[in-house]
């Protein structure tokens, strides 16, 4: 199999692991861009994290790197709805995010510092770890790309993407047992 294959592969699988957890779920119950929802946004910024520090050979935990990129937009809220608390999104939810990731989860420094940096540079201080920049790096990416597909209603991008690794990693899922 081909290199660059096999890194996708991998991704693919260690993904569909983690597709199982329900506490991830709730996510799905929130709207990002277009369809897509908070859930899917997460799976695929830990996907384009993991193919990037493969391809940059930064050397990363690999584990922290995708937890954290999973639970980086953990904020469980509609952020469209024209609430007040809401109006401030871009610079608060990533701390939001942390809180409830905390009430949920055993986090590292390093996941802690993914998610509460996800943002930058609107947190102003800059991310302390190579985890961090790299979900830093993806979620710009991939928010973009899902910003243009649903403008110009390009299915092409859209298909690429978004669509196809997302169902890749579920594809895998299908197969694989559950591990926490
Ligand atoms: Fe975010
Ligand atoms: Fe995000």
């Amino acid at each position: 199999m081909e290199m660059k294959q096999k890194v996708h592969q991998e991704a693919f699988y260690r993904l569909s692991i983690y597709v199982k957890d329900t506490r991830l779920k709730q996510m799905e119950c929130y709207v990002q861009h277009g369809d897509i929802s908070t859930y899917e946004h997460c799976l695929l910024v830990a996907y384009y994290s993991f193919l990037l520090m493969r391809k940059l050979h930064v050397r990363c935990n690999e584990e922290e790197l995708l937890r954290g990129a999973l639970l980086h937009d953990y904020y469980l809220y509609d952020w469209h709805e024209k609430e007040r608390w809401h109006r401030w999104h871009g610079f608060r939810h990533a701390n939001i995010a942390l809180k409830n990731a905390l009430q949920d989860f055993q986090l590292t420094p390093i996941e802690k510092e993914i998610i509460r940096k996800h943002m930058w540079p609107l947190t102003v201080i800059p991310p302390t770890c190579r985890e961090a920049w790299i979900v830093n790096i993806a979620d710009t990416f991939i928010s973009l790309i899902e910003t243009i597909a649903y403008r110009r209603r390009s299915s092409r991008m859209l298909e690429k993407w978004i669509l196809q690794p997302l169902l890749e990693i579920y594809g895998y899922a299908a197969l694989t047992k559950k591990r926490f």
